[in-house]
């Protein structure tokens, strides 16, 4: 790399004008659970994800499709939709349901995320699931932002430590010369402080328990869903949206299929 490279962490998208991720590569973040369900859902053989704001929309898109084509996922509240196919569970996106479908998905703070990034030049979906092919990915561009969706307006732990660690992993390299934000220098020190000299998942997975959404899903018996989310690198492929077609599909990044 010629120059040097520059990475934001912005740890929710109220912190960002969306036209400063113009011309960057943007991983958008939402760990518990949107961008690992993403991930789930397309290492499963789904054929692409649309991402919704609304309930509404998100029927329109289904219903245009043709019959038998399409899942309906998501939540609100960290609950089922009434009516909808699947959830917001990465263990409810199996082959047999999802396989070479559609899945048009609304959550209430990941998707959303999603809409702050129609100005970037590219758009990456991230979680502890898919980290080290992500920080393969942002090895090589020049200018990257780490946008994390928090929840219903707040900062979360949770993201805050997948943008930390991402920011670790590629400015430990000796011949790295990133700058970064502030709000990268906050979470890579959240993430050394936890996590740096420990086992890796089981601390993970502790971290993201006492977590906002880790509590969260506690409250509403979807525990399951922090183990699930804290295995990180069980897949090597980094999803990516398209931005003409507004369609997330699988990017082959990985050097070995997941
Ligand atoms: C969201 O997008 O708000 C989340 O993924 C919530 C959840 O855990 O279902």
């Amino acid at each position: 790399m010629a120059g040097p490279q520059r990475i934001d962490v912005h740890l929710l998208p109220a912190l960002v004008e969306p036209q400063q991720l113009a011309r960057q590569t943007v991983v958008v973040i939402d760990v518990l659970r949107a961008t690992t369900t993403i991930i789930h859902a397309l290492a499963a053989g789904a054929a692409s994800v649309a991402p919704c704001l609304e309930l509404d929309e998100a029927r329109r898109i289904a219903a245009g499709e043709p019959p038998g084509s399409t899942v309906l996922g998501g939540e609100r509240g960290g609950l089922p939709i009434l009516g909808f196919d699947v959830g917001n569970s990465p263990r409810e996106y199996t082959p047999q349901r999802v396989g070479g479908k559609l899945i048009v998905f609304t959550t209430t703070n990941g998707t959303r995320a999603l809409l702050c990034c129609k100005a970037a030049r590219r758009v990456l979906i991230g979680a502890f699931v898919n980290f080290s092919a992500v920080c393969r990915v942002l090895r090589d561009e020049t200018e990257v932002s780490l946008l994390c969706a928090g929840t219903n307006g707040h900062v979360t732990r949770e993201d805050t430590l997948f943008a930390g660690a991402v920011v670790d992993k590629l400015t430990s390299s000796p011949a790295a010369r990133w700058i970064l934000n502030d709000q990268a220098e906050i979470a890579t020190d959240a993430w050394r402080s936890r996590m740096k000299g420990s086992t890796g998942a089981g601390t993970l997975s502790q971290a993201l328990r006492a977590s906002c959404g880790g509590r969260n899903l506690i409250a509403t018996g979807q525990e399951d869903d922090i183990e699930l989310a804290a295995q990180i690198d069980k897949l090597d492929f980094v999803p990516e949206l398209d931005l003409t077609s507004w369609r997330i599909v699988r990017q082959a990044s990985g050097l070995s299929p997941a």
